[in-house]
């Protein structure tokens, strides 16, 4: 079992240097979802996501040595530009954590400076991508420091654990393509503790895969999903659902390597109506569809039974609804989405997104 712990990590206070780190990391969308959790933020089933690309944040972080010593965590946090406190808090009680993996964080300052490609709580994964970015940032900051983490695969499954750490599905970010995360019994090197890479499993077709995010609402939700996951603690349908999620992933794989859409579509969209299903079965139960989601998820059905084109949808924690379809039908369906849904979208608007290559450092 992996374990971060190390009490080597602490700089000579004589001869601390400043510097600066910025990472551009990118959401993700998952196909099979993680819903459910236990001990620190280990997931109750495995799950598989596509790295997207336009949604993602910017980390921006400059550290030098730390002069104020009543601090535990020495932070100055800006969110797009403004200083945001409660932001601030978040970070420093998730560096604050991180005190025995990486000891250092407690003998520099920081600045943070991070912004968002996408409307924060916009049901956008802003989480993904923003812990995700900070691991990335402080995975470099070790590697200069200390001169670890050369190694590409040890330096990535360390970013992905400690994404998960801020937020389970961050994990799944820090990979090009596909990541998955969660121990399955095939899947080797799987595991709860951080993220593998997925995309040299999955057929080439999922690698320019569109994925576009019609915002049907981009009010606050009424349930975060860190309230959602408690609550799958008291649902009678987890254990079942748990199961299923296992079930499903492996007839996911295998639609995916060998590019059976349909398959790939019919459980990708039966995935998404399960987490609402979740969360409507929970106690108490809740609603984050919105009728415009309902009205689009009819919209792209119809069309797809009218035309033969394989078009999908899923669902994040929201309201919002992500079309899935092969970069090979663009031109086919654009005309569709732009008549029939981004109309439905709130002020129209629609942020048309792809799988992408993983996180930039910049
Ligand atoms: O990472 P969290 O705790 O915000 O949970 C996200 C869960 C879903 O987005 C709904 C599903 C998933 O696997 O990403």
């Amino acid at each position: 079992m992996i374990d971060y712990k190390n009490p080597k990590l602490i700089l000579d206070s004589s001869n601390v240097k400043e510097g600066k780190i910025s990472w551009q990391s990118p959401s993700n969308i998952a196909l099979v979802k993680y819903w459910g959790k236990h001990g620190i933020q280990l997931p109750r089933n495995p799950s598989i996501s596509l790295t997207l690309d336009e949604a993602h944040t910017k980390t921006f972080m400059s550290y030098s040595p730390k002069k104020n010593l009543d601090v535990d965590i020495d932070l100055d946090f800006y969110f797009e530009g403004q200083p945001n406190q409660a932001f601030a808090n978040k970070i420093v009680k998730f560096l604050s954590g991180l005190s025995e993996i990486f000891p250092f964080v407690k003998q520099l300052k920081f600045k943070i400076e991070s912004e968002n490609s996408f409307p924060h709580s916009s049901g956008i994964a802003s989480s993904a991508s923003s812990m995700s970015a900070l691991a990335l940032c402080l995975c470099t900051l070790e590697s200069d420091l200390f001169g670890t983490l050369k190694d590409d695969k040890e330096f990535r499954r360390k970013a992905s654990y400690i994404s998960r750490l801020g937020s389970g599905s961050a994990c799944r970010s820090v990979y090009a393509h596909a990541g998955l995360w969660g121990t399955s019994g095939s899947i080797k090197d799987s595991s709860d503790l951080y993220a593998i890479p997925y995309q040299d499993e999955i057929h080439k077709i999922f690698k320019t895969f569109h994925d576009d995010i019609l915002i049907v609402s981009q009010g606050e939700k009424a349930v975060s999903s860190r309230a959602g996951h408690a609550l799958m603690d008291g649902n009678d349908y987890a254990a079942p659902r748990y199961k299923q999620a296992n079930q499903r992933l492996h007839r996911l794989l295998a639609a995916m390597k060998s590019g059976d859409l349909e398959t790939f579509g019919n459980i990708t969209e039966n995935e998404a109506l399960t987490l609402h299903a979740l969360m409507m079965t929970s106690n108490p139960a809740y609603i984050l569809m919105k009728p415009n989601s309902l009205e689009m998820i009819n919209r792209i059905r119809n069309f797809r039974a009218d035309t033969g084109h394989p078009i999908y949808f899923t669902l994040d924690a929201g309201p919002n609804i992500h079309l899935l379809y092969p970069d090979n039908i663009y031109f086919d369906v654009k005309d569709f989405i732009q008549t029939e849904l981004v109309p439905l979208c709130e002020n129209g608007m629609m942020i048309p997104d792809k799988v992408g290559l993983g996180p930039l450092q910049l």
